[in-house]
């Protein structure tokens, strides 16, 4: 397997990947609220950032294959000094029509861990956009993330292997003690888990997996973990460490820990074990 993390621009990096090659692009790019990225400055003009998220899907749209897919993670965001709400999965989907992708599902990500509002309703989701080139031919495999029936012993769950798992995920955010057991800096990542089922559900084994924002890897430790080949490019050069150490820790975490059978409890209790398991292995080395 190939797991090619290049620090730069997405913009100019895409270029270097040829027409037709990656099956999916999965990627969180900067939400213009003002994160400390290092290199990059999270507080542009809208239409600057506009603009970052239609070059590179653009270049998304090139580098896929017929059947591809682009998975694009965008929030509600406040904008500005009035922090009026700007939703920015609106602004997505029109970048996606833009540049002919078909809309095939709006997740909405849910969690608990966010800090609360005062002067309005707490946010507690962000939305990831499924967009493919070919509304009729792309790779769905839905018994590969069927998750439990919710009445327990539903006899069912022997007969298909449960039920589809919706377009309302729940996935814990990444939390710092998480952050400090792992050694990471960035100050977003993704939940493995989340990254794991989008791969099952979009690709084949020995395809490859795109993230043009990868910050500290984690699309590429689950293309490791499920048998793709991973790509990533990040703008600064701080992530790249911490991309090699988490596809050396965790990239070992068997794809057997990431059955949706289980319910969320054990399903995060079975992951934490063998995340835990994976850090305190290569500490020992
Ligand atoms: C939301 S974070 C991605 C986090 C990632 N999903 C993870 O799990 O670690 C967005 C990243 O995009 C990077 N970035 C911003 N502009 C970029 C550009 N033009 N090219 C490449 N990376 C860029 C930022 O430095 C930041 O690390």
């Amino acid at each position: 397997m190939i797991f090619d993390y290049r620090t730069g621009d997405c913009r100019e990096l895409l270029k270097t990947v040829p027409d037709g090659t990656v099956r999916l692009a999965v990627t969180s790019p900067p939400y213009n609220i003002g994160k400390p990225y290092g290199k990059y400055k999270d507080k542009i003009a809208l239409n600057d950032w506009q603009e970052l998220i239609n070059d590179v899907t653009r270049e998304i749209c090139r580098v896929l294959t017929p059947d591809g897919a682009f998975f694009l993670n965008l929030s509600p965001v406040p904008l500005g000094d009035s922090k009026e709400i700007m939703p920015l999965p609106f602004i997505g989907y029109q970048i996606f029509k833009e540049n002919g992708l078909y809309l095939r599902n709006m997740i909405t990500w849910t969690f608990n861990n966010m800090q609360n509002c005062t002067n309005r309703l707490s946010g507690r989701y962000e939305n990831i956009l499924w967009g493919v080139k070919d509304i009729d031919n792309y790779i769905f495999h839905l018994d590969d993330v069927r998750i439990p029936y919710i009445t327990k012993g539903d006899k069912r769950l022997d007969e298909n292997g449960g039920r589809n798992p919706t377009d309302v995920w729940y996935f814990d955010r990444v939390n710092n003690m998480t952050k400090k057991k792992l050694n990471l800096t960035h100050p977003t990542v993704y939940p493995l888990p989340m990254i794991v089922r989008i791969i099952k559900m979009a690709t084949n084994p020995g395809d490859t997996v795109l993230d043009p924002f990868a910050g500290s890897g984690t699309s590429l430790v689950a293309a490791k973990i499920m048998g793709r080949n991973g790509i990533g490019f990040e703008l600064d050069e701080r992530y790249e460490e911490e991309c090699r150490r988490r596809l050396e820790t965790e990239g070992r975490i068997p794809a057997s820990v990431f059955e949706e059978k289980y319910d969320d409890a054990e399903k995060t209790r079975r992951f934490q074990k063998a995340q835990d398991k994976a850090v305190s292995n290569l500490e020992s080395l």
